[in-house]
């Protein structure tokens, strides 16, 4: 486990949207070198940059056509190396997106491997052996090139699926996982790594972990088992690298696939997520940080509890404010809910990671036109807002050659969604946010790994847990709380948003307040 993990804090960058320095409308590289003192004075101490490699950007870049290459819309090789060397300066590591289960179609490997001659690509996708082939349970095309078969999709049809082989091949032409040529698949992956991590890249996020093997068993073994190789070719060469899955069973990748951490999403099936954001209950919002819905800490705590309990030992849960692919939270939080929301997800165990412009509260931009696949995505990938000048001085383009319109509302008088203006009010989210993760890298008590044990989790009852000796409690809603913990020591508070007492071991608090206090 790579000991940096313990106190870092991830900022999620989507490199398009993030900073433009060459006015061509476009994030880039140089743009995200520009702001790290920004992110480092954010109390950022790590990034994730969504994919920047060569690609048609059919899927924001997800659909990669070039995996050793920077797209040079964003700029070049060089530019990437010279952000990981500007930033390990500053103390901040990088993590790529590694998309190991599918390419672009345009990737020169499937178009060799579409070839009607074998050739050492033949076997990298998963082919049937008829044009007029399929089964049902995957989406196969046809049609697209001379070799006589169709070819099995990972998610648009610009994704052809790599090939990693089937748990018990049932046809032919289906290979088992440990065939040749899915394990040539497993190689270009890990060559693919070693490139980056060589040029000082500080590990992956990976996109679909768990789509690699097809038909594997519900336990994910096969697929596992190919992450369990790359885990030990880190562990030998690059012990200081890090890999984060999108995956949210932290049971199959913390235990089994030896991911070092696993996101906390909204995916049905694995349990669910119900913080920020609630579609599950139809009509009201009752996700729990939400002031006036009917939202239950009990939710969340039957799903998380036993998750962090049987995985703590191996690895990280980690909890984000969104991501890329997700509403933002202030579609449907305000910022006094915001913050509450936040303060508790900066102390819960795990690493967290924040999506770029959630520390001040960005929108949801609803009913923009979809850009690059992006679809319902496209409302949280609009323009970082850094100041109240055109363009929310994103870039210097005109406003038509933007990558995405920025927030409409950005030119109305008093405009406070932009870092400029929130720096100078103090108690603005992004001087909270600052203010909670000063506090967490000062106290070890919130390091990753640090104790966590809940001392009340009941419905309409503040939320209380411990980090070792610190105790931490949160009441969401907009009536008062009240909870006994049995406590019988002294407490001192150290931080608060809102009122809140401690006196022998009863507390009260105030609506919407958060508090942490020394034990
Ligand atoms: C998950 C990524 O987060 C998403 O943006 C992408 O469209 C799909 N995987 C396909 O790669």
């Amino acid at each position: 486990m790579p000991d940096w993990l313990k106190d870092a804090v991830f900022y999620e960058i989507y490199p398009q949207s993030f900073y433009d320095s060459n006015g061509d409308g476009i994030g880039d590289i140089r743009g995200i070198i520009a702001k790290l003192d920004y992110i480092k004075d954010l109390g950022c101490n790590a990034l994730w940059i969504n994919p920047c490699y060569d690609s048609p950007f059919k899927d924001a870049g997800y659909d990669v056509r070039d995996y050793k290459k920077v797209a040079p819309r964003y700029g070049t090789n060089e530019d990437l190396y010279e952000l990981f060397d500007t930033a390990h300066e500053k103390g901040i590591r990088v993590l790529l997106d590694l998309v190991p289960g599918h390419t672009s179609e345009e990737h020169e490997w499937f178009r060799a491997s579409g070839k009607a001659e074998r050739n050492e690509y033949s076997d990298r996708y998963i082919w049937t052996d008829s044009w007029i082939a399929g089964i049902a349970g995957h989406p196969y095309i046809g049609g697209e090139c001379e070799r006589n078969g169709t070819y099995m999709l990972n998610f648009f049809k610009c994704q052809p699926a790599l090939n990693y082989g089937f748990k018990d091949p049932k046809y032919p032409w289906q290979m088992s996982y440990l065939d040749e040529g899915p394990v040539a698949t497993q190689e270009a992956l890990a060559d693919i790594m070693r490139f980056w991590l060589d040029h000082g890249c500080d590990g992956f996020r990976v996109d679909m972990a768990d789509s690699l093997v097809k038909d594997d068993d519900n336990d994910k073994s096969a697929t596992c088992s190919v992450w369990r190789r790359i885990r030990t070719m880190l562990d030998e060469k690059y012990p200081e690298a890090a890999l984060v899955s999108e995956w949210s069973n932290p049971y199959q990748s913390l235990n089994s696939a030896g991911f070092h951490m696993d996101f906390y999403l909204d995916h049905w099936g694995n349990g669910y997520n119900t913080l920020l954001r609630d579609y599950e209950t139809q009509g009201d919002d009752d996700s729990y940080f939400k002031k006036d819905g009917n939202g239950d800490i009990e939710r969340f705590l039957n799903d998380y509890i036993p998750k962090y309990t049987a995985t703590e030992p191996n690895g990280y849960i980690s909890f984000m404010t969104c991501n890329h692919d997700t509403p933002r939270p202030a579609r449907t939080l305000d910022e006094a809910e915001l913050k509450i929301a936040y303060a508790t997800l900066l102390t819960l165990p795990g690493v967290p990671f924040i999506y770029y412009g959630d520390e001040i509260g960005m929108k949801y931009i609803e009913n923009i036109p979809t850009k690059e696949g992006g679809y319902t995505r496209t409302g949280s990938r609009t323009p970082m807002q850094w100041d109240n000048s055109v363009n929310c001085g994103f870039s210097t383009a005109n406003a038509d050659k933007l990558y995405l319109p920025v927030d409409p509302e950005s030119s109305n008088e008093g405009y406070d969604l932009t870092v400029s203006a929130q720096s100078g009010r103090a108690g603005s989210l992004l001087n909270t946010v600052k203010k909670i993760l000063a506090f967490r890298h000062d106290h070890s008590q919130l390091e990753a790994g640090a104790g966590f044990k809940v001392l009340l989790g009941r419905k309409d009852k503040p939320f209380v847990f411990a980090r070792e000796d610190l105790l931490i409690a949160v009441n969401p809603k907009e009536t008062a709380a009240t909870g006994e913990i049995g406590l019988t020591g002294p407490a001192k508070e150290l931080f608060s948003i809102g009122r809140c007492e401690l006196n022998n071991g009863v507390l009260n608090m105030a609506p919407q307040s958060f508090a942490i206090f020394e034990m």
